[in-house]
Formats: C-alpha cells, sequence, structure tokens
C-alpha cells in the first residue's frame, strides 16, 4: 500500500516526537490503543495558566498512518483551547493526510488521543 507524500513526510521527519512528565499538574496525556491492530499512541499536551495548549508531545507504536496522524495532531493543537482541540475530526486528519479507508481508524485513534488528554486534564483540575 503506498503512503501519500504527507503521511510520508512525517514518518521520516515526526514533529514534536518525546514526552513531557506526566506527573506535571499542567501536562495533560492520552494514551490510547487501537483494538484492529494493537497499535498505541501516547499524546501529551502542555496547558497554560489561560487554557492554551503550548506545546505537544507524542509517541506512536503503530503504522505510518498512525505516527503522521499524531504528528499532524500535535502541529494542529498548538495555540488552541481544549475546546479548541476537541473539536478536531478524524475526518479532517484523513482529508489532510489522504489516508485510504483501510487506515481510517488509524486518525481515529488521533482523536481518541486527543479526547482522552483533555480527559485526563480535567480529571486532574
Ligand atoms: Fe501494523 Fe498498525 S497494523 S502497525
Ligand atoms: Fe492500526 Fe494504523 S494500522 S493504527
Amino acid at each position: 500500500m503506498a503512503y501519500s507524500d504527507k503521511v510520508l513526510d512525517h514518518v521520516e521527519n515526526p514533529r514534536n516526537v518525546g514526552a513531557f512528565d506526566k506527573n506535571d499538574p499542567t501536562v495533560a496525556t492520552g494514551m490510547v490503543g487501537a483494538p484492529a491492530c494493537g497499535d498505541v499512541m501516547k499524546l501529551q499536551l502542555k496547558i497554560s495558566d489561560e487554557g492554551i495548549i503550548e506545546d505537544a508531545k507524542f509517541k506512536t507504536y503503530g503504522c505510518g498512518s498512525a505516527i503522521a496522524s499524531s504528528s499532524l495532531v500535535t502541529e494542529w493543537v498548538k495555540g488552541k483551547t481544549l475546546d479548541q482541540a476537541a473539536e478536531i475530526k478524524n475526518t479532517d486528519i484523513t482529508a489532510e493526510l489522504e489516508l485510504p479507508p483501510v487506515k481510517i481508524h488509524c486518525s481515529i485513534l488521533a482523536e481518541d488521543a486527543i479526547k482522552a488528554a483533555i480527559e485526563d486534564y480535567k480529571n486532574k483540575h
């Protein structure tokens, strides 16, 4: 299966790979897995006192589409409020990365990771 140029770009140059301290109260951590394939994605958001996502990092153990989806959302969430980040849809990711139907669940993983991170932040505060 051929990946789009955009997916390949993110796989070859993933943005914002890494981790923050999950116990830091300004850090939100979303950890999700895809039952379809067993891939795992961890997305972390660093949130300012004003509720703005200042930084984001990810670690994804999975296919190229999952890596590209998580890399892309780390770029998209920066500067957004949590409510704005919650509006990012897997369909936006699919469209941007030109993912084929069999790879849609990879983009859903990224949407779920954002939601899980927001949930974690709400539980912490
Ligand atoms: Fe193999 Fe996702 S199914 S990496
Ligand atoms: Fe499962 Fe991509 S194949 S996340």
